[in-house]
């Protein structure tokens, strides 16, 4: 496989909780010539659903584009809801902006997940799901109509872990532990799935000048906006984890989604059967029950289907393919 260059824009829907990480996978969507981002739902998880509404529609109109921004599911599931995680993402989620510009552009009022729904319907086998945040929108999509899974293209997901610690315990990652049963509804379902976990997002540390230079290049309320609102999420960073704060950086998660769609190859990947804890010690913990094991208890027989996780990426090659991305003319004059 090699990069998506010079190949047709794949239609992406871009399920998101925007969210820092969110904003810059966002703007490599949009820059990459790749990628053509057809529908924006939201959820909550790094701030509340309306406000990853909000940012959505934003983040899209500083940027100059006109893209259909649906809000999506407010809590999980089932479990119990918790408050976003200010100290991450600031209490709006971009690092508290000091002041927002006027924007007129307005939420298209289906919900997230009939959006899902009627785009699969009305593009069947062309639309590629990229989600980066807890997954309640899938997870209702696939209510709504069970034959999703055949209509989807594929579905790439920033989420869970196999071997990398857990971020918000030993062994859970944030977005599949704020909605264990969406998630685990989502790995069930049979469609192509990719999993770009912390296995990979945690070998990519991004340093706070690559964002400098981004905004130095452009001149633009966009990219400015993106250096806010990295500069807030990197210190988070830099103060749990020694490594990064040697670089003032932070992790790209969310990017490496859509990194894996447009350059595949520069991850190594291993396939299995995916379940998910749904409560206990291990809630959220994504389980990888390796091929060529077969496990006695009931809940990995043959027809939960494969997951790829992605386990290793080229992290320097990654780096460049965002730089030179985001470094593109893809911004219209202010
Ligand atoms: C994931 O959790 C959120 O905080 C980030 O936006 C990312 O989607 C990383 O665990
Ligand atoms: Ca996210």
């Amino acid at each position: 496989m090699t990069s998506m260059q010079n190949t047709v824009p794949r239609k992406v829907i871009f399920d998101t909780d925007p969210g820092v990480d969110d904003a810059m996978a966002l703007y490599y969507a949009l820059a990459h010539t790749g990628v053509d981002v057809v529908g924006i739902t939201t959820t909550f998880g790094n701030v509340t659903v309306e406000q990853a509404a909000i940012n959505a529609l934003y983040l899209t109109a500083i940027a100059g584009f006109d893209v259909p921004v649906t809000q999506g599911v407010a809590k999980p599931w089932f479990k119990a809801s918790e408050a976003p995680p200010d100290f991450i993402h600031g209490d709006d989620g971009l690092g508290n902006l000091v002041t927002r510009q006027p924007t007129t552009n307005a939420l298209d009022p289906r919900a997230s997940a009939q959006f899902i729904v009627d785009m699969a319907r009305a593009h069947p086998g062309e639309i590629t799901l990229v989600a980066v945040g807890p997954l309640g929108n899938l997870a209702t999509a696939l209510k709504l109509a069970p034959e999703l899974p055949k209509l989807i293209r594929e579905v790439i997901l920033m989420g869970g872990t196999v071997l990398e610690p857990g971020n918000v315990s030993p062994v859970a990652e944030a977005n599949i532990w704020n909605d264990p049963h969406a998630a685990d509804l989502v790995f069930t379902a049979g469609w192509k799935l990719t999993m770009v976990g912390l296995d990979v997002t945690h070998q990519v540390i991004l340093p706070v000048t690559l964002f400098a230079d981004i905004a130095r290049h452009h001149q633009h309320a966009a990219t400015d906006t993106l250096l806010h609102a990295v500069k807030f999420y990197a210190d988070f960073y830099s103060d749990l984890y020694p490594h990064v704060a040697k670089i003032h950086g932070c992790f790209g998660h969310d990017v490496l989604a859509f990194i894996y769609l447009t350059n595949p190859e520069l991850f190594t990947l291993e396939s299995g059967r995916v379940r998910v804890a749904v409560d206990g010690l291990a809630q959220g913990q994504t389980m990888l029950r390796r091929r060529h094991i077969n496990y006695p208890q009931a809940g990995w027989d043959a027809h939960v289907p494969l997951t790829h996780a992605c386990m290793q990426v080229d992290a320097k090659a990654a780096r460049q393919v965002l730089e030179d991305t985001l470094m593109r003319a893809w911004l219209p004059a202010l």
